[in-house]
């Protein structure tokens, strides 16, 4: 087996983290593709709770190299905070981290540019990000004027002559716009930077040309999407989504690896739905059941403490995810969350006000947000889960469900997770019943 990647299907936070740092015994190397310290992962390990953001959850595996690709955005303040922070928990990095030379910098004014919109009264503008600047970040980007790459701080008198432009650009519209706003300097702002590449130094690289020469040398690599394919910018719920290709088409723009190079696609899936920030979620529940899912799962964002909007699984929404990320197995995550609840609602599809069945994810949010799910009722089950390791130690209703999961979505289930720690993980569901026999059961 040589590459693989995994990707959530959901709105972010399936606890992706545990399942890439399972795959790590498996793999030489992990590459982040996308996003930037919007993503939190929370990696529990031999007692000890991890909380990552930018780098890659390998970093906790010794001889695992960890990559941040170039479609990932750097805020170089929280990386080094991280780096110091995992540092003073023992983890050695010793050479293992590897930053992209093309991926595009955080700087002050993206943070600036966030709270424009995001404290704007307009509630359509409102997009409750995680206002880490990572929109501003990749508008610049996309924008080619005002986009600083890592690779520029290592010019430092071409940088103050770039960002002096910038800074008089954005200084002039952040005043206008922002009535609190303070002038940034562009000097200063040069000075810091300047002294974060310096300290960021040894990590950075041309990590295209890197990852190239490892698949050469066979070295298998671990793509860890970051948020789910339901926030990718142009598969996801528009204009609720983060700002980059969060589903696995990210992964070849975002590394420079083609996917062809990529084996095993995993798609990772809650036993139920979450969802932080704005944005249409057909199967939300709020109200009891909502806060019940929320308390036993913990529903509270690892990088920003938002408690997470909680509802019943969505199997409308994450077929189109599914489809779009091309994964070909899933995880259920968190299954043991669902335990006390008398019956279990999946949705199965869509209605409209007049009744018409919806199958397919639609793509305007005026037309999403109309949609009413239709559900299919399952039995429910008391027992307490975290202590199951293997299939068959799953009570029947659980068992139940999750292959009936498996049957809408047409996918096995190779993986399911029933806690936070690493031997918390059922691995041998699959030959427990090949999908035919789930089929059959149906
Ligand atoms: P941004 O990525 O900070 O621009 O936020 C855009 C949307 O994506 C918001 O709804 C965020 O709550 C959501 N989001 C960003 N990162 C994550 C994540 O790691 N997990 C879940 N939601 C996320």
């Amino acid at each position: 087996m040589g590459s693989t990647c995994v990707v959530g299907l959901q709105w972010g936070d399936e606890a992706k983290g545990k399942i890439v740092d399972l795959l790590c015994d498996q793999h030489d190397i992990v590459v982040r593709y996308q996003g930037g310290a919007n993503a939190g992962h929370t990696v529990v390990a031999d007692g000890l709770t991890y909380k990552l953001s930018l780098i890659p959850t390998g970093i906790l595996r010794p001889g695992v190299d960890c990559v941040l690709g170039n479609g990932v955005v750097v805020h170089p303040p929280a990386l080094l905070l991280e780096i110091e922070r995992l540092t003073a928990q023992g983890v050695d990095f010793g050479g293992r981290l590897l930053v992209s030379d093309r991926a595009h910098v955080i700087m002050p004014y993206h943070l600036a540019e966030e709270r424009l919109t995001e404290e704007s009264s307009s509630v359509a503008e409102h997009l409750g990000t995680t206002r880490r600047g990572i929109g501003p970040c990749y508008r610049d980007k996309v924008g080619r004027v005002h986009g600083v790459r890592i690779a520029d701080l290592y010019h430092p008198a071409r940088f103050r002559e770039h960002l002096n432009r910038i800074v008089d650009y954005k200084n002039r519209l952040l005043t206008a716009m922002l009535p609190d706003f303070e002038i940034l300097d562009a000097s200063s702002i040069a000075d810091e930077y300047l002294d974060y590449a310096r300290r960021l130094k040894t990590y950075v690289s041309d990590t295209t040309t890197w990852l190239g020469n490892q698949l050469d040398r066979d070295r298998r690599l671990l793509f860890e999407g970051a948020q789910g394919t339901l926030l990718d910018v142009d598969h996801g719920s528009y204009p609720f989504v983060t700002s980059s290709n969060s589903s696995t088409a990210g992964i070849a723009a975002g590394s420079g690896v083609p996917s062809r190079s990529i084996d095993r696609w995993i798609g990772i899936v809650k036993a139920y739905t979450t969802r932080v920030g704005g944005g249409p979620f057909p199967t939300e529940q709020d109200n009891p059941t909502g806060d019940r899912i929320r308390k036993a799962g913990n529903e509270f964002g690892t990088v920003t403490g938002r408690p997470r909007r909680c509802g019943w699984f969505d199997a409308v929404a994450v077929r189109h995810a599914a489809r779009v990320s091309g994964t070909t197995e899933l995880a259920v995550m968190l299954l043991d969350v669902l335990s006390g609840h008398e019956s279990i609602q999946v949705a199965t599809a869509y209605e409209d006000e007049s009744g018409n069945r919806i199958e397919a994810m639609p793509a305007s949010i005026a037309d999403l947000e109309r949609c009413r799910p239709v559900y299919a009722t399952l039995r429910g089950w008391n027992e307490d889960l975290t202590k199951c390791r293997r299939w068959n130690d799953l009570p029947p209703a659980a068992r139940r469900y999750v292959d009936f999961l498996s049957e809408l979505l047409g996918l096995p289930v190779s993986i399911v997770s029933v806690g936070p720690e690493r031997r918390q993980t059922i691995l041998d569901r699959l030959t427990a019943a090949s999908p035919r026999e789930v089929a059959a059961q149906a």
